[in-house]
């Protein structure tokens, strides 16, 4: 079976290949360099986004060569439904963040709601700078103004799992993204 082919089954839900690990690799190189240009000089705090961009998260972070520092953030809206729900729940632990760069990771951006309520939260801590940073990226679906100064790749509306990516908590360990095949 070729590779392409391979197919992921998840409580009776079809999904075919849709990013190879190359191409993920590929993309994040490309970011990784552009941050380390733009915070030439700064020492940024990257923000992961759990559980969701812990694979992206490490990826890109390896391939930093800034002096910084990394904390987590858990945030859910999805559940165990393939529709983001708008109702943004954060648990958020985090040391000093006054007069930091922040550079939140985050997996993808659906709706914006996520992204949104955590910019906000993060602000109260008055932060010098908050940019995002998506490993994928749902245009058509955006729902809230939000800026993101890193786009890993825009893709469709249809739902994807896989490199951190998950759909009930399965299929985060994947190497590369699926996307959901029979609707
Ligand atoms: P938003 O608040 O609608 O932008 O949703 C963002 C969050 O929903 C992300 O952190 C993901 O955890 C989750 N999400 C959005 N789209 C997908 C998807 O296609 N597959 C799996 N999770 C997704
Ligand atoms: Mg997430």
């Amino acid at each position: 079976m070729n590779s392409n082919d391979k197919q992921i089954l998840i409580n009776n839900k079809k999904f075919k290949l849709l990013i190879g690990a190359e191409e993920i690799q590929s993309i994040i190189e490309s970011m990784a360099e552009r941050i380390n240009t733009d915070y030439h000089g700064s020492e940024p705090v990257f923000v992961i986004i759990l559980k969701g961009a812990i694979f992206f998260a490490t990826d890109l972070l390896k391939n930093i060569t800034l002096l910084c520092r990394i904390e987590t953030i858990r945030a859910k809206s999805y559940g165990k439904s393939m529709i983001s729900s708008g109702n943004v729940k954060i648990n958020l632990e985090l040391d000093d963040l006054q007069g930091k760069d922040i550079i939140i990771l985050e997996d993808i951006v659906d709706n914006g709601f996520t992204l949104k309520a955590l910019t906000d939260h993060l602000q109260k801590y008055n932060p010098r700078s908050v940019e995002i940073a998506v490993l994928l990226s749902k245009p058509e679906m955006r729902k809230v103004d939000l800026r993101i100064k890193y786009i890993g790749k825009d893709i469709p509306n249809d739902f994807v799992i896989g490199y951190g990516l998950d759909y009930a908590e399965f299929g985060r360990n994947l190497s590369e993204i699926y996307t959901l095949e029979d609707k």
